[in-house]
Formats: C-alpha cells, sequence, structure tokens
C-alpha cells in the first residue's frame, strides 16, 4: 500500500487502492485508500486579500468598517475547540483564522483608504497547548497585505472611544458593520457607533455582492471541495445495498471526505432511505435500509472555507422499480432543462419557473392540471461558496464566476418515495460548467455502478 500511495499522489488522483479485505462486521469490508488530498491549504495569497478588500472599499461610502473575527469556546469545560471556524467575512478578507481579532477598514471621502488589523498578543505558554498564531508584526502585515497590525488590546483606544464620541473621526459618518444574524455583530462597536451619531450600514451587502462572484483562489478551493464530494458519491454508490444502515453510509462517505483532506463537513450529511427520503433535512441517519427503496443522498465535503454540495438518490436494491424510475427520469430530466438553461443574464427565478414548467409538462399525470410543487417543496438553486447556502442577492442575473446548485426534487409521503438529484454549476462566459458531473446521476449509471452481488435483491 505504501508503495502505491506516492504514485498516486504524484499523478495527483483522488483514487483509490483498494486493501484487501479486513474482515470483521459490518457492510464497509474493503477498505478504500483515498490518496491525493495534498499539503494543507496554501494561504491565501496577500495580492488577492488585497484586491478583496479594495473591491469592497471601492463599494463602500465614506466610513469605517469593523469586522470581528469569531470567537472560540475557551473555557475549562471546551479546553480545546477543535470546531472553531473563521468568521466567513474576516476570512475572506484577511486569510487568517486568528480568533479575537479585528479588521478595521476606513473609506475617506478622498485620499488614500487605511486598512488596520488588531490581533491577540502572542502568548508563548498558551502557543504550547495550541500551536502558534499570526501576531502583531511585519509578517502578519506581509501575510494579508494590510498596512498596520496592532495588538488588539488597543482596538478599544484606537477605534472604539473616537467611535462613541461625536466629534471624533469627524470624516467617518457611517459605521459599516455585517448585520443579518452575524453572531459576531459586536455590540459595544454598535453601541459606540451610536453614541457618536453615526448611521449604521450593513457591510454584508457589499460583501454579498463580492462573495458571490468567485476569485480564482475560490473556485479552485470549491472545485476541489466538489471533486471529494464527488468521490464520496462514488464510493456511496458501491456501499448501499438492503441491511445497511443510514449511518453507514454516511462513515463512508466522511471517511473519503477527510481521507482526502477535506477539513470538515459543509453541513450534516443527509442520508435519507424510505419514509425519510421525503424529509428533506433529515440528517439523523439512524435506518437500515430496506430493498426495494431510495436513498437521498444529500452531502458536501468543506475544503479550506468551501463547500461542495451534491445530491444523488440511489435504488437500495440497486435496480430503481418501474415507479421509482418514472419519478427519477422526471426529476432528472427537469433538472438538465434548468442546467441547460444556465448563462449569463438569466435570474434563479426565470431557472425556477423553467424547471417547474417543464417538470409539470412532462409529468404525465402525476401533477394533473396543478402545478407540482406541491411535490417539489423547495427551491431550485441557491448560491454556493464559504455556506452551503451561501450569501448572494437571489434577484440578480447571473453572471461568470457565480457558482449555483440545481436541485429538483419530487416527493411523495404515501409512497415514501422522495427523489432529489443537485449539481453544482459554474457560470462562464458562454453559459456554465457543472462541477459536479463526475458523480454518476443516469439510471444506467447508477444500475451499473451499484454492486449487489452481497445481497438477496427482490426483482423490481
Ligand atoms: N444540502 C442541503 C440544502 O441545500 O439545503
Ligand atoms: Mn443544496
Amino acid at each position: 500500500m505504501l508503495r502505491a500511495i506516492p504514485i498516486l499522489i504524484s499523478l495527483g488522483l483522488a483514487l483509490v487502492a483498494f486493501a484487501p479485505n479486513a474482515g470483521g462486521a459490518g457492510v464497509v469490508d474493503a477498505r478504500p485508500v483515498y490518496a491525493g488530498a495534498g499539503p494543507d491549504t496554501a494561504a491565501v495569497p496577500a495580492r488577492i486579500l488585497e484586491q478583496r478588500r479594495a473591491a469592497l472599499l471601492a463599494l463602500m461610502e465614506p466610513g469605517i468598517a469593523i469586522v470581528r473575527s469569531a470567537d472560540p469556546r475557551a473555557d475549562w469545560s471546551h479546553p480545546q475547540d477543535a470546531r472553531f471556524r473563521q468568521n466567513n467575512d474576516f476570512y475572506y478578507l484577511t486569510g487568517l483564522e486568528t480568533p479575537g481579532s479585528w479588521l478595521v477598514l476606513f473609506k475617506r471621502e478622498r485620499g488614500p483608504d487605511r486598512e488596520l488589523l488588531y490581533l491577540p498578543k502572542r502568548d508563548p505558554a498558551e502557543e504550547r497547548w495550541s500551536g502558534s498564531r499570526p501576531g502583531v508584526g511585519d509578517e502578519t502585515a506581509r501575510r494579508t497585505g494590510v498596512e498596520a497590525v496592532r495588538p488588539a488590546a488597543e482596538f478599544g483606544s484606537d477605534i472604539l472611544a473616537p467611535l462613541g464620541a461625536p466629534g471624533s473621526f469627524s470624516d467617518y459618518a457611517r459605521l459599516y458593520v455585517p448585520l443579518g444574524g452575524d453572531p459576531s455583530l459586536p455590540r459595544d462597536v454598535v453601541d459606540a457607533a451610536v453614541a457618536g451619531r453615526r448611521s449604521i450600514v450593513d457591510l454584508g451587502v457589499p460583501l454579498a455582492e463580492l462573495r458571490v462572484r468567485k476569485d480564482s483562489v475560490e473556485l479552485a478551493r470549491l472545485r476541489r471541495a466538489v471533486d471529494i464530494t464527488v468521490e464520496a458519491h462514488r464510493a456511496a454508490l458501491q456501499t448501499v445495498r438492503p441491511g445497511v444502515y443510514e449511518y453507514e453510509l454516511e462513515a463512508r462517505i466522511e471517511y473519503v471526505f477527510r481521507s482526502m483532506g477535506a477539513h470538515r463537513l459543509g453541513f450534516p450529511s443527509i442520508v435519507g432511505s424510505g419514509p425519510n427520503s421525503v424529509v428533506l433535512h433529515y440528517d439523523r441517519n439512524r435506518r437500515r435500509m430496506e430493498a426495494g427503496e431510495l436513498v437521498v443522498v444529500d452531502v458536501g465535503a468543506e475544503y479550506s472555507y468551501y463547500t461542495a454540495d451534491i445530491t444523488r438518490t440511489y435504488p437500495v436494491s440497486g435496480k430503481f422499480t418501474p415507479r421509482q424510475r418514472k419519478i427519477y427520469e422526471l426529476v432528472l430530466a427537469t433538472q438538465q432543462t434548468a442546467i441547460d438553461s444556465v448563462r449569463p443574464g438569466i435570474t434563479l427565478w426565470r431557472l425556477s419557473q423553467i424547471a417547474r414548467s417543464y417538470m409539470r409538462e412532462h409529468s404525465d399525470g402525476l401533477c394533473g392540471d396543478l402545478s407540482c410543487d406541491r411535490y417539489f417543496i423547495h427551491g431550485l438553486s441557491h448560491w454556493l461558496g464559504m455556506d452551503v447556502h451561501d450569501v448572494g442577492d437571489y434577484t440578480a442575473p447571473l453572471v461568470p464566476g457565480m457558482v449555483i446548485t440545481v436541485e429538483p426534487g419530487i416527493y411523495l409521503p404515501d409512497e415514501e418515495l422522495g427523489v432529489r438529484i443537485e449539481d453544482d454549476v459554474l457560470v462562464t462566459e458562454k453559459g456554465h460548467v457543472v462541477l459536479s458531473e463526475g458523480a454518476p446521476k443516469t439510471v444506467a449509471e447508477i444500475e451499473s455502478l451499484t454492486k449487489h452481488d452481497a445481497c438477496e435483491c427482490p426483482a423490481p
């Protein structure tokens, strides 16, 4: 096995050498080793971070923008916070995973804008426990391109105090902070701005305008998240069969995620079989899958702060029943019709209309004279990026660099039959690229790739 790994890595391949069966209980008895994860994430280049901040400043009126980092759960009951995840906006603008920090941008009427970072003072004793962190100094300035890095302890006197004094910071009548439910919105900053008689503006709006169009670094990370998730789906296809528990499928998928270097889940994995296939966000994943059912598998690896979101629906027995196949083909053709329409200028609303009209016209009696909305009960698309339902204006026409999901579904609770098919689609100058096209989805592909030699599968 060791001999195989360097070869696979050197080829940059994401797949797959099969170890001999390890024996033991359970159905996941062949243990594939996934190579190709590569080195840890490289830093976001300072040049890219500078471009992002300059673009944000260009969208602002004169004012001060303040973005707070995330904070860890650091207390005696949580001596480690392995789930620490940086605030998306802070990471987007600084590339830093440091907690307890502030980014401050000054947009002037005229003259050069200013950028300051406030970071906690380094603590060598603490770093013996948690590892090293960027600190105040030239190295952090060089790494982020921010002109000055100051101790977080000075933030109060440098920024908060003048912000709260009506006569100070007289060039800056506006305070920009991300609003909209951001848990890291700093209350004391808002209070100071009110005391200083400044108007408060939602920084989330210009930030969303930027984040919805991915730059080259973002796209590389998103593609990696998608590639990992595609491999996980391929592994899932080989695992699904009657008698397997939903959590076994979940484990196989998440094993591939981590083995290929995913940093975390983009969202809790959804593995819903039979009656659970009609529950959109079913993520308990506790049920035993039975012959003749469908299982909806909606999963996404997160890689370097970017998440994939890919759904496939598999027949547990390896073959669709005629009824399942009919519904599946309708969802698949609806999805293809919508994907074919993805191009610059179109809106998500229009794509949804196209999908829903197609589904209704081809439903062969399922929907009757009514729309299919009573079976297709969720949106067709969402923005994809640092969040699975990423920021962005849902009324905006598509432009190159945006990434959306296209995910029609039909859910028939009375029949315990749910189908959802979801791909991740990049908008390009010429139209689109389906980033997740490597995940099998035609009936023929799925039926031929599902392994069923170990089960007595009933005839469909
Ligand atoms: N992947 C879950 C969702 O899009 O809601
Ligand atoms: Mn989705």
